[in-house]
């Protein structure tokens, strides 16, 4: 499944358009998010109603949106909406507009602003192809990491016979879904993910919690499950939803529920990645019925939570690999190697609190990762789903 996944389909002036069509709903089928781009000319052989009926989003054709207000299509958000652009059909002229980066249309402006991998997928009549022009610039363009979906050999639209159809949709949604979890090291490894918050019971109706939001949790699952991992997220109370289906959620409330969902997934998970915010401690003893307020104070019993991450770490075997989570305010290297060392990780992921737009409460992060033997990675300041990236990368990094 491509969940989550945001693929840009670039359409252009070839017969090979009504292809489209059929990669569009491939895709949508894998559960991609997907956008279209067209030229005027491809909008001559097949219609933008069709594609923008079968991708569930308007497609992009002018650089103005609306004429009565001006207003205008932005490329540049398209560009960096995608995870992955694909032009397909490529026609010799749009080909030549990607060498020489002739913006005179929305979808050649949209390819100047993109950061995302690049792909196209030629489609002309084999001596076109064949032509040193052609050629030249499929060349320049492999050289510069763009993906060339070679064509096929048949029957073409000029009645000849040999290389230049457009390679079949099916084909090519299979490339794209290969490319994002074909080679991914967890794909079909079972990942363990804790997340959220835990509520700890007073009485029937308080608890003692913290602001945790289980987004983190969310976001690890779905990029994992997006790379083809089985994920079973085990979270405390929260609102974020995972978007991948196949991800199997346990919802639990205490820290104590928490562990025993844990400790009966343990054993068959290949990574565990801890990211709840476990309560650390739990009234010693949860009142049956609601605390009437008949005095003027109140005295609350805390006892300790166990440590889940602990517990996993004194559990793991040579073939799992442990994540932990740490939120340090001073000395964090030395406090994060130390975590490391005693819950017995194969990778901590240190969050300071002192690192601006980090923590609580916004959307960006700053990280370092720490492994065994002092190896430490410190990052740049990022959005926190790219944090999520990097995190899963480099647990895949270190997988046999
Ligand atoms: N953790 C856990 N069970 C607990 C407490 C923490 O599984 N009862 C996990 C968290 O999910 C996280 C890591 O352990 O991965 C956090 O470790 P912890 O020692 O609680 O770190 P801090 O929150 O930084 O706490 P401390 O104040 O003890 O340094």
């Amino acid at each position: 499944m491509l969940s989550g996944k945001k693929i840009l389909v670039g359409v252009t002036g070839s017969i090979a358009a009504y292809k489209t069509a059929y990669l569009v709903r491939e895709l949508i089928k894998l559960d991609a998010e997907v956008k279209v781009v067209m030229t005027a000319a491809a909008c001559e052989f097949i219609s933008p109603l069709t594609l923008s009926t079968l991708s569930k989003n308007p497609v992009a054709i002018e650089f103005i949106k609306d004429e009565e207000t001006g207003e205008w299509q932005n490329h540049v958000d398209l560009g960096l909406w995608a995870d992955l652009f694909i032009i397909a059909p490529t026609s010799a002229n749009t080909l030549s507009k990607l060498v020489s980066g002739n913006a005179d249309n929305l979808l050649i402006a949209t390819y100047l602003s993109a950061k995302c991998p690049i792909w196209i997928a030629p489609a002309m009549d084999l001596d076109m192809f064949k032509h040193f022009s052609t050629q030249e610039n499929l060349e320049h363009l492999r050289a510069n990491k763009v993906r060339v979906i070679d064509p096929t050999s048949g029957e073409l639209a000029s009645g000849l016979e040999g290389k230049g159809r457009m390679e079949e949709p099916e084909q090519i949604a299979q490339h794209i879904h290969d490319f994002f979890i074909g080679n991914s090291k967890i794909k079909g490894k079972t990942v363990l993910i804790t997340g959220g918050p835990t509520y700890e019971s007073i009485d029937p109706v308080r608890f003692i919690g913290n602001y945790s939001s289980g987004k983190t949790g969310v976001l690890l699952a779905d990029e994992c499950a997006n790379r083809g991992a089985h994920v079973i997220l085990i979270t405390g109370p929260t609102h974020a939803k995972v978007q991948n289906p196949s991800i199997k959620v346990i919802g639990v409330k205490s820290a104590l529920e928490m562990k025993a969902a844990v400790e009966s997934h343990w054993s068959e998970s290949s990574v565990g990645i801890f990211s709840a915010a476990v309560a650390d401690y739990r009234p010693a003893q949860a009142a049956d019925e609601k605390i009437k307020k008949s005095s003027d104070s109140l005295q609350i019993d805390l006892v300790k939570n166990p440590d889940i991450l602990f517990w996993a770490g004194q559990n793991k075997t040579a073939d799992q690999y442990l994540v932990g989570f740490a939120l340090e305010t001073e000395n964090e290297e030395a406090n994060g190697v130390k975590k490391l060392e005693k819950k017995n990780l194969d990778l901590l992921v240190l969050n300071s609190l002192r690192d601006k737009g980090a923590g609580f409460g916004h959307d960006t992060n700053k990280v370092s990762f720490i492994k065994p033997n002092n190896k430490i990675r410190n990052f740049e300041l990022k959005d926190k789903s790219i944090v999520m990236v990097d995190i899963i990368d480099e647990i895949e990094s270190d997988l046999a």
